[in-house]
C-alpha cells in the first residue's frame, strides 16, 4: 500500500501541471484544431503534449513502472503500469467545450489499483484507491440507489466504432423503459458520474483501456456494477463495458443485452 500511496500522492500533484497545460492549450469555441485520427476520431497537440508530460515526470520519479498511452502506446514492462488518457472528451476539448478530463489509471500486475480523473473546466477532481474509497473533490461518493429504470439517467456512449443501428437501438430500449437518456462525450467522466450517483448507469459499445482504467477503481469503491471489462479482454483490446447503480443492475442489464457476469 505505500507504494500505491506513493505514487498516487505523486500523481495527484503532476496532474494538476498536465491539467494546466492542456487549459491552455484549449481551442477556443469555433475554432477547433483538432486532426483526424479517423471519421469523427479527433486529436490535438494537446493530447500528445499532456501525455509527453506526465510520462515524464511520473518515469523520473517511477523509473522502473511501465506505461501505457492513448496517444504514444505501451512501453517496458513493470510491476506498476500507468495507464494514461491525456484528454478524454478530445472532441468536446477541441470544440472548445468544458467536459473532458485527464485520467490517469494506476495498474499493480494487471490489476487497476488507484485511479484520479481531472476535470479542470468542470473544476472537479474524482480520486480512488483500492480499499480507501472514491472521492470527488476529497468528498466521499457512492453510486446511486436508485432502483427503477423509469426513474434512472442512463448514458450511452457513441464513438466511431459503433456499428450502424447500434446507438438508435440502445437509446430506443431505454426510451421504451421510461429511463432519461445522455451522451456527453467522455467516457472516464460519464464513468465517474455513475460512480457519484449523478447518473445511474453508463453503457459503451467498445472502449479502449485507458479510457476506463481511473474509472474501474472509482466505481469499485463507490459500489457500482460493471461488467467485467478486463476479463472480456480490456487489458489488450477495445471492450464493451456497462457501469450502473446495483439496484438497476439486472433490469438494465437485460435492457441494453449486456451481461454484467
Ligand atoms: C473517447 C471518449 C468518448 C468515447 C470513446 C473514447 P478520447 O476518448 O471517451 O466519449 O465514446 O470511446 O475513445 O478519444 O476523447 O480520449
Amino acid at each position: 500500500t505505500s507504494a500505491i500511496n506513493e505514487r498516487f500522492h505523486a500523481a495527484q500533484k503532476i496532474i494538476k501541471d498536465a491539467a494546466q497545460l492542456a487549459k491552455n492549450m484549449q481551442p477556443a469555441p469555433g475554432k477547433p484544431t483538432a486532426e483526424l485520427k479517423g471519421h469523427q476520431d479527433y486529436v490535438t497537440e494537446a493530447d500528445r503534449a499532456v501525455e509527453t508530460f506526465l510520462v515524464k515526470e511520473l518515469s523520473a520519479l517511477f523509473p522502473d513502472d511501465a506505461f501505457l498511452g492513448e496517444e504514444y502506446g505501451a512501453t517496458q514492462s513493470g510491476a506498476f503500469r500507468w495507464v494514461i488518457d491525456p484528454i478524454d472528451g478530445t472532441s468536446n476539448y477541441a470544440r472548445g467545450r468544458n467536459r473532458w478530463c485527464i485520467s490517469i489509471g494506476l495498474m499493480h500486475h494487471d490489476t487497476p489499483v488507484a485511479g484520479i480523473i481531472e476535470a479542470p473546466t468542470l473544476r472537479e477532481s474524482f480520486t480512488a484507491r483500492i480499499g480507501q474509497g472514491a472521492f470527488l473533490n476529497g468528498t466521499p461518493i457512492q453510486a446511486s440507489k436508485t432502483d427503477k429504470l423509469r426513474e434512472a439517467m442512463v448514458e450511452i456512449g457513441w464513438s466511431p466504432y459503433v456499428p450502424e443501428g447500434w446507438y438508435p437501438q440502445k437509446m430506443g430500449a431505454l426510451l421504451t423503459e421510461g429511463s432519461m437518456p445522455r451522451s456527453l462525450g467522455s467516457g472516464a467522466l460519464a464513468l465517474a458520474d455513475v460512480a457519484c450517483g449523478r447518473s445511474d448507469g453508463y453503457h459503451e459499445y467498445v472502449i479502449f483501456l485507458w479510457d476506463v482504467a481511473a474509472a474501474l477503481v472509482l466505481l469499485q469503491e463507490a459500489g457500482a456494477c460493471v461488467s467485467p471489462f478486463l476479463k472480456n479482454g480490456g487489458l489488450t483490446q477495445r471492450t464493451p463495458i456497462l457501469a450502473c447503480a446495483p439496484l438497476i443492475a439486472p433490469s438494465l442489464s437485460k435492457t441494453l443485452g449486456v451481461s454484467l457476469d
